[in-house]
């Protein structure tokens, strides 16, 4: 497995959260919807996502992509950065909400529901753009020392999270919650 696989690999874990989110949020029975479960999700999203996976894209793929020559400013590194910050921004619409839900508002339960879907929706469509344009193009553009040098790089990483959360808690919070929601 190179690095890209394991940036693919992240993404399919990404999409089963997603998947979950939207089967929670678009529940028919408001009142059957678990916070716990939601706060879970915004978890996983903050480290596993965020920390983890956008940051080996913003900090070690998207380098190496620019000093190969792939234009980061009007092109699409610039892009996939703009939509990380979009979805960070998302997110913490979302926190708000579920602070304001804990101290009573109710009304908070829309801006949670309307920001984690719009990640949703913006992070599906990020992941395809990837998987489909940008990771073949950072392949074709690479050459296969430095996707070596990556590959180990992100094994190592993924290896050393504190307390082994990368599998530990992430990778086991995508196979417990999917089983309960996504029969
Ligand atoms: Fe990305
Ligand atoms: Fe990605």
């Amino acid at each position: 497995m190179n690095a890209i696989d394991i940036l693919v690999k992240e993404h399919d874990s990404i999409l089963r959260m997603i998947e979950v989110t939207q089967r929670i949020l678009n529940s028919k029975d408001k009142t059957n919807i678990n916070l716990n479960h939601v706060e879970m999700i915004v978890d996983f999203v903050k480290k596993f996502a965020d920390k983890y996976h956008h940051l080996k894209e913003e900090d070690v793929l998207f380098v190496e992509m620019e000093k190969c020559g792939v234009a980061r400013n009007g092109g699409p590194i610039g892009v996939m950065m703009s939509e990380h910050d979009q979805g960070r921004a998302y997110i913490k619409l979302v926190e708000e909400g579920i602070a304001q839900l804990k101290i009573g508002e109710y009304s908070a339960f829309n801006q949670i529901k309307d920001n984690l879907l719009s990640y949703c929706n913006l992070l599906t469509n990020h992941i395809n753009k990837e998987n489909n344009v940008l990771y073949p193009m950072a392949l074709r553009a690479l050459s296969p020392e430095i996707i070596e040098v990556m590959t180990v790089d992100f094994k190592d990483a993924n290896l050393s999270t504190p307390s082994d959360e990368y599998h530990g808690t992430y990778l086991k919070m995508v196979d417990e919650i999917s089983s309960i929601y996504l029969k």
